[in-house]
């Protein structure tokens, strides 16, 4: 096979892991980025965050890894150069391309064919006016190809080794060509397209991804006031092969780093084009909503929450990361705060994150010290090490044995029987369940 140099602009978790794949599949990669701290530690084969597999492969591959803060160096040596810089939301919820239009104003007025491939998630229409702008320039021999990532955070490594598709959407085919040949190795199905429809295609999946979540997080609600077991139904759901069993747990809703800003550039796109997006427009406030009744479950048995100690156990928005980009937790812990609640938080390993995140909140990386002395415990990231919460030595340690499972991580009866009052998400069975009217500690004869 032949092995072309490979240019990566932004070592953020895409950038990195593409990088590391790249390496990994025999390329040479050049990686740049303007933060002189990451481009440090990368460089020295540490990873600035916690992402299973990446450390792995960046040791594994090192003499094919070079990181550099210059630009220069990138176009000097790759004539593939992936897009890979951050696109978050401005505060009108449009994607902010400022980064993307650095890394053009960076580009050298190159002689040579050079293949820019976008993998940021951009607006749809982006490609056109990158292509636009480099015509503009004199730049026509350099081509652009949409080349958008699906990598879950957590399981990135193995999303771009093991891909479900890739999509190439090129405006010349033997650019979209020499992309495409790139994943050959993978055996991955290649769907190629327009540039405008490869843009959509992300777009539209994370909006499906969140419309399942939004949705049964809904049918969950509904459980609730029904008698019906939310946990039941998606099982039987997903068991439809039209539908599949994928993103339909119910929870406290989505986070990410991905979710919450691309839901929300794909409304704000469709409404500046005059369109109002209704559907998606609900799903983001469905998922608002869902953070926010952990509140109203901690109400519904402590009563007034001022003055009472909850813990909020797992702070990033999912496990096995530490990012905590639009965690619920966030949210969560500043309604519990304004509602004069003693909070602490505990995190395997986003402590870190966590401090700058969550001002006010008593952390600590000791799951017992966290829930010692609470009013109640609330999963809030279902991390593995939450699964033996309902111990004796946790009950013992609480001010009352209440649990929220904002996961549905737990066993509702085997977490009662162990004497705990439990709460899930769409568990109808909960309504039976109430705190003794003057909770005990440790006191299983009044439950
Ligand atoms: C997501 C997409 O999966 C990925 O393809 C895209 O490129 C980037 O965004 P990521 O944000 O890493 O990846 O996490 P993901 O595992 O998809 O979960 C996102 C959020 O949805 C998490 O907060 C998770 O807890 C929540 N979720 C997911 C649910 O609440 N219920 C589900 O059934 C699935």
């Amino acid at each position: 096979m032949p092995r072309e140099p490979i240019g990566i602009l932004g070592a953020g978790w895409v950038g990195s892991v593409t990088a590391a794949c790249f390496a990994e599949l025999g390329h040479d990669v050049v990686v740049r980025d303007v933060d002189p701290e990451r481009i440090r530690l990368f460089s020295s084969g540490r990873a600035p965050f916690h992402e299973p597999g990446l450390g792995a492969h960046l040791e594994r591959n090192g003499s094919r890894l070079r990181f550099t803060e210059d630009a220069g160096e990138v176009f000097g040596s790759a004539r593939i150069v992936f897009v890979c810089v951050g696109t978050p939301s401005t505060h009108s919820g449009d994607a902010d391309l400022s980064a993307v239009h650095r890394v053009l104003d960076e580009l050298p007025d190159v002689d040579e064919r050079v293949l820019l491939v976008m993998k940021s998630t951009v607006p749809v229409g982006t490609g056109e006016k990158v292509r636009n702008a480099l015509d503009a320039r004199g730049l026509a021999h350099v081509g652009y190809v949409s080349n958008p990532e699906f990598l879950a955070e957590g399981s990135a490594i193995r999303d771009f080794m093991h891909p479900d598709r890739v999509v190439v959407g090129a405006y010349a085919e033997a650019e979209g060509d020499a992309v495409a040949r790139l994943y050959e190795p993978l055996g991955a199905h290649i769907v190629r397209s327009d540039v405008a429809s490869a843009e959509m295609i992300k777009l539209a999946s994370n909006a499906f991804l969140v419309t399942r979540i939004s949705f049964i997080n809904e049918i969950a609600n509904v459980c609730e006031v029904t008698g019906a077991d939310v946990v039941k139904v998606a099982e039987a759901i997903g068991l439809d092969h039209r539908l599949g069993p994928h993103f339909l747990r119910a929870g406290i809703g989505y986070g990410g780093s991905c979710f919450p800003k691309d839901s929300l550039a794909l409304k704000q796109l469709a409404a500046n084009s005059g369109y109002h997006f209704q559907l998606l427009s609900a799903v983001i406030e469905v998922n608002e909503l869902q953070k926010r009744r952990v509140v109203h479950k901690l109400q519904k048995h402590l009563g007034s929450l001022r003055g009472k100690r909850d813990a909020l156990l797992g702070l990033s928005f999912k496990p096995d990361t530490d990012d905590m980009r639009e965690a619920p937790s966030i949210v969560l812990a500043g309604r519990l705060l304004a509602e004069g609640v003693e909070v602490r938080g505990w995190d395997p390993v986003a402590l870190e994150e966590a401090r700058r995140r969550l001002a006010g909140v008593a952390l600590s990386d000791s799951l017992l010290e966290t829930v010692d002395g609470a009013d109640a415990a609330v999963i809030v990231t279902e991390w593995p090490e939450l699964r033996g919460l309902a111990s004796d030595e946790v009950r013992a340690g609480m001010r009352t044995p209440f649990i929220v499972d904002g996961r549905n991580l737990l066993d509702p009866e085997e977490t009662r029987a162990a004497g705990f009052v439990y709460e899930g998400i769409g568990r109808a069975a909960s309504l039976l369940a109430e705190l003794p009217e003057t909770p005990e500690r440790d006191s299983e004869a009044a439950l």
